[in-house]
């Protein structure tokens, strides 16, 4: 196991159990238990029973099709993903409530209604209609944490347009890479966005992609700011490029939202997997949103009145389906905020919980951490009085933290909900359920009602601690990796003999009450503050570099982001070790691939402890970054190499780095 994040002993000591707080149930959406068993009976037609709560063009003929690894689900049914967070709610009351309530760091605010949305993303769809953009067609997303993000998103949901959304974080290099093998033919982008004071140049980077990107047409330019001029020094490319506002000023505020095949693809979103190439998932229309939909309302007890907060970042799933799709498609009022939670100062989460009112509140166990770290003395300044049910994603969530999540977030009143879920899965999949579900810190509990997990050993045999497998079929799960169907058996549905079992990659545990416990991912993909990074991805952009020759990279444990990223790296001859060389090799990285990937840590090496077949044995490599005892070098072909760079290792005190 790759991670060890949390010592498993740690856990199964762990037995303090939370039930739902006091009023907590009789208020909640759900609170019955049988809400299981019932799903259990017939999960074909309770899931049928949650997209009957959306609006359909045609209704389907069937709810699931399964043609192991490749399931259908609600065939022959139409719908519009926009048209279900949007023109649904335009009838009642809700067509005048705050859909968005965004906060700029810089502290400027802006509210959508429904109304207000629908407009906009029907003129931002007439505009993209207009640059040529059909559907099918993919549209690329590089954008900052504003409004014209979701906007974006819904915009092109509406037209049938594909979206890839890439993460304003990514360089250059990796948002080259992504439009490329998406071939995407429109992009937007914007001038930039803030971060801590900053402003990221979002143009200029997406300027130095475009240059290799012959698929891109168009170049759709948000003003955030006005800042082209003043800070990135670009402009737009006539012909190519246009102003956002100017794309839609005048447009039709109405649009025909496009009728979609229930399995027709709504978008792809790359993740880091076990090679260097990112893979790109891709998520269906109607079967991702009717779990979306689901878990939105049940897992975070979304009702009427409620202000919901999620933290993460649209470039990510969990900005997908629990920023975007999820909340708008109940009507719900959300709050996104575009900055650092430490900018102006660390009470910045707490001071928007208590102006908005926030009453759901879902972030990472990173950022728990970074407040912990930061002290409690930052939230116990606000009157966080509104929350009641806090949540947990990305990672799994240390019982320390979750403790401190509850007392000093929660103050002792909120359920907080850990959820299992993952890019391919497209929404929660093991959850608690606040108002039914016993708690336990560290412990993300049960499977959601019609989710079926277990646990495999390598031979396929059922085990209370080895593999998190899911046994069946569920409306979000990923329909491929664009382009490449050889990747998506292989990676997902091979590892045991029934095609029909998905492999998650993580490892986990089961107890005695059925809640599972999960550990971390068991292949070489890395867990930094929540983002996933394969460390073959960080091997590439090391060996990018000329001075390099080899490089191996590992995680080690961080008690803030989780886990962070250890380099082993061996030099061309002629080359010679020094901090420089560290910095710049640090720099590169960050510059291939994003800051989000920088090595924490690293160590020049003559020699990389190698099998006799000549494969790094990175197992070896983790003990030594974790300053543990070797594990078993018998294999190795030389194990003095090892011994050497353990000495060194710990000669360096941080390994040079
Ligand atoms: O290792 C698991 C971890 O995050 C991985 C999925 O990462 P990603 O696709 O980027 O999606 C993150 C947001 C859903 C998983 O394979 N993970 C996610 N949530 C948890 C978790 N590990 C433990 N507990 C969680 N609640």
């Amino acid at each position: 196991m790759t991670s060890a994040e949390i010592p498993l002993d740690d856990l199964l000591r762990e037995d303090r159990r939370f039930p739902p707080p006091e009023g907590f149930s009789e208020r909640a959406l759900v609170s019955d238990p049988a809400v299981y068993e019932e799903a259990e009976a017939d999960h074909e037609a309770y899931w049928a029973r949650w997209a009957g709560e959306l609006d359909w063009f045609e209704p389907w003929e069937k709810v699931l099709e399964w043609d192991p690894p490749h399931a259908r689900w609600f065939t022959g049914g139409k719908l519009n993903v926009a048209y279900n967070c949007l023109d649904r709610h335009l009838d009642g009351p809700r067509r005048n409530k705050a859909a968005l309530i965004w906060e700029g760091e810089p502290g400027d605010v802006r509210t959508y209604t429904y109304w207000d949305l629908h407009r906009e993303v029907s003129q931002l769809a007439n505009g993209l209609r207009e640059l040529g953009v059909k559907k099918g067609d993919r549209v690329a997303i590089y954008l900052p944490m504003v409004p014209e993000a979701a906007i974006s998103m819904l915009a092109c949901a509406r037209i049938g347009a594909i979206h890839s959304v890439v993460f304003g974080g990514f360089s250059p290099n990796s948002l080259a890479d992504r439009i490329n093998d998406a071939q995407a033919k429109v992009l937007i982008t914007a001038d930039g966005g803030y971060r801590r004071g900053n402003v990221i140049p979002l143009k200029r980077n997406a300027d130095d992609a475009l240059e290799r990107t012959p698929s891109i047409e168009h170049v759709v330019v948000v003003a955030r700011g006005w800042n082209i001029a003043r800070t990135t020094q670009t402009s737009l490319k006539p012909g190519r490029d246009l102003w956002y506002h100017d794309l839609i000023r005048g447009v039709p505020t109405k649009c025909q939202a496009e009728p979609m095949e229930a399995e027709d693809h709504l978008f792809v979103l790359y993740t880091s997997g076990t090679t260097g190439k990112p893979k790109g998932v891709v998520h269906s229309t109607g079967g991702y949103l009717t779990q979306a939909y689901a878990t939105t309302k049940w897992v975070f007890d979304l009702q009427e009145d409620d202000v919901y907060w999620c933290t993460a970042d649209v470039g990510w799933i969990t900005g997908h389906s629990y920023i975007v799709y999820g909340p708008l498609a109940n009507g719900a009022t959300m709050v996104m905020y575009e900055g650092a939670p430490d900018f102006p100062h660390r009470g910045r989460f707490w001071e928007l919980c208590e102006k908005y009112g926030v009453t759901v509140f879902y972030t990472a166990p990173t950022a728990v951490r970074a407040f912990m770290k930061w002290g409690e003395e930052w939230p116990a300044r606000y009157d966080l009085g509104q929350l009641r049910l806090l949540g947990s994603v990305g990672e799994p969530i240390n019982p320390e933290a979750w403790v401190w999540y509850h007392r000093h977030i929660g103050r002792d009143r909120c359920p907080i909900v850990d959820t299992w879920w993952q890019t391919e899965t497209g929404a929660i999949m093991i959850t608690p359920l606040p108002g039914v579900t016993e708690t336990a810190p560290g412990s993300a509990t049960r499977p959601f009602p019609g989710i079926r997990a277990t646990l495999f050993n390598e031979s396929g045999e059922e085990t209370r601690s080895g593999y998190l497998a899911i046994t069946r079929p569920w409306p979000s799960m990923l329909r491929g990796i664009w382009g490449d169907e050889e990747r998506f058996r292989k990676t997902y549905w091979s590892k045991w003999e029934d095609p029909g079992i998905y492999f998650a990659g993580d490892g986990a545990k089961v107890d005695d009450d059925g809640y599972f416990w999960v550990l971390g991912r068991v292949d070489d993909v890395l867990n930094v503050a929540g983002h996933r990074i394969g460390t073959s991805e960080v091997e590439s952009a090391l060996v990018d570099h000329p001075a390099v020759a080899e490089a191996a990279v590992v995680g080690k444990t961080d008690p803030v982001k989780g886990q962070a990223v250890a380099a082993f790296v061996t030099l061309r001859e002629g080359k010679e070790p020094s901090a420089e060389l560290v910095v710049a090799l640090q720099t590169h990285v960050a510059e291939v691939i994003g800051a989000i990937a920088r090595p924490q840590q690293i160590l020049f090496s003559a020699d990389l402890p190698k099998t006799r077949s000549g494969k790094i044995m990175r197992r070896l490599l983790r003990d030594i970054a974790e300053g543990k005892a070797l594990g078993d070098t018998t294999t190795l072909a030389d194990p003095n190499v090892v011994e050497r760079l353990k000495r060194r290792y710990e000669e360096s005190g941080n390994g040079g780095g």
